[in-house]
């Protein structure tokens, strides 16, 4: 059966020039970077070679301000729990909103119970956060402000450079984090023009392996470790370097900030033709996020009367990965947290789904999409209860054994 790939904010496939490099490091030099034989330094060179790629590809002053870790989540928790509690003495006040990630939302959640204030601020009907509020809630006990660069659900970019630029302007030092997990090889992502102390990255996000992660540190932003151990990555995580991923993502992230511009174009195009294709022929239909500002190959629909895991369900039968906007939660169907701060109805936001394109897509498969789309929505329509269907629809959560009217 044909297999059709557009699930790229989830993960990437690895590029076959990454994958082999990553087999290199697994097979042939295999050393522990902090022996001091041969097998170890054959190891160290080219890994501090991947902190410089980072540190250039993301505008980096320093090397020593790029820590490697395990990935988005991790370096997420790094960055807000090592400086949250640097920071205690000075105030315990985080600002954060509703569309961040699960790693910035759960930790900022822990970081809650834990004593420290954090204010959730709202977004609007696009899934953006404005200046203004950012700077209205910012108060003399404000230590930590973090907010994502590009949003993994709807896409909508968020005005990083100018909250940056706002909150450098405050008399009081506040240290400012992004998480650029979607961003980084799609927009620009430069730490001095976003005016940003603290960014996150992930390597599976941009055709690099998965299980490893960036925390840049801007020299100078006081930070404690919340691991502790050896003496790798300069104490700020501790325990032997991952080192054939860290080399990979090295090259992963050098290969998508020089293609970016190209491929950015590319996939705007192709997203642009899919958008115009679902919304002209599907009835009920509508595009989530902000109509301008928002990632390349980034689409997220809600279609009325039907549900996006049957949706899901339908594509998948059809060789096509997509993913839907809810969440199994005990055993039912939550629609995201992103849809519902943007204010979609939970009914609406139920029936969505989200389309994220990559550098292998084309116009055909776009084409194979839709396609196949059209027919299944019509299908799930005329079966729903809404619509006077009244069957049921198998509800699509592992565990679960309702069914849904
Ligand atoms: C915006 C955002 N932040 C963080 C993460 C977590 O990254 P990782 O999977 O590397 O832990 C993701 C992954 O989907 C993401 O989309």
């Amino acid at each position: 059966m044909r297999r059709v790939y557009f699930d790229h904010a989830a993960t990437t496939p690895v590029d076959p020039e990454v994958a082999e490099l990553v087999m290199k490091y697994m097979t042939e030099s295999y050393g522990n970077p902090s022996s001091v034989h041969s097998f170890g330094r054959e190891v160290k060179k080219p890994l501090e070679y991947a902190r410089e790629q980072v540190r250039k590809a993301i505008g980096a002053a320093h090397v020593g301000e790029i820590a490697f870790c395990s990935g988005g989540t991790e370096a997420a928790n790094m960055a807000l729990r090592g400086a949250a509690y640097a920071n205690r003495q000075k105030g315990n006040h985080i600002i954060t909103t509703a569309v961040e990630h699960h790693c910035v939302l759960t930790t900022c959640e822990q970081l809650a119970k834990e004593g420290f204030e954090v204010t959730v601020l709202p977004v609007d009907q696009y899934g953006r956060i404005s200046v203004e509020d950012v700077a209205n809630a910012l108060t003399d006990q404000t230590i930590l402000v973090s907010i994502m660069h590009a949003n993994n659900e709807v896409g909508t970019i968020m005005p990083i450079a100018e909250i940056g630029k706002m909150l450098k302007s405050q008399e009081r030092r506040i240290i400012f984090h992004t998480d650029a997990v979607q961003s980084i090889g799609k927009l620009p992502v430069d730490v001095d023009q976003l005016n940003v102390d603290m960014l996150t990255f992930s390597g599976h996000k941009i055709y690099g392996p998965k299980g490893i992660g960036v925390m840049y540190l801007r020299r100078g932003t006081w930070w404690q470790p919340i691991m502790y151990g050896g003496g790798q990555e300069r104490r700020r995580r501790p325990g032997t370097e991952n080192a054939p991923a860290i080399i990979g993502l090295g090259r992963a992230v050098e290969m998508a900030v020089a293609n970016r511009e190209e491929e950015a174009e590319k996939l705007t195009k192709l997203r642009d033709k899919l958008v115009d294709r679902v919304l002209s022929s599907i009835p009920n239909s509508r595009l989530n996020g902000h109509p301008t500002e928002r990632l390349p190959g980034h689409a997220s629909f809600c279609f009325e009367f039907v549900e996006g895991e049957s949706m899901l369900l339908s594509l998948d039968m059809q060789g096509i990965a997509i993913s839907s906007g809810s969440a199994c939660t005990s055993g039912s169907l939550e629609p995201s947290h992103v849809l519902l701060a943007m204010g979609i109805p939970k009914e609406i936001a139920h029936g969505s789904l989200r389309v994220t394109l990559g550098k292998y897509n084309t116009e055909e498969e776009v084409d194979y999409f839709v396609d196949n789309l059209i027919p299944i929505v019509e299908r799930l329509r005329k079966m729903s209860p809404l619509t006077g269907g009244g069957a049921c629809t198998p509800c699509a959560c592992a565990g679960c054994d309702q069914s849904k009217k």
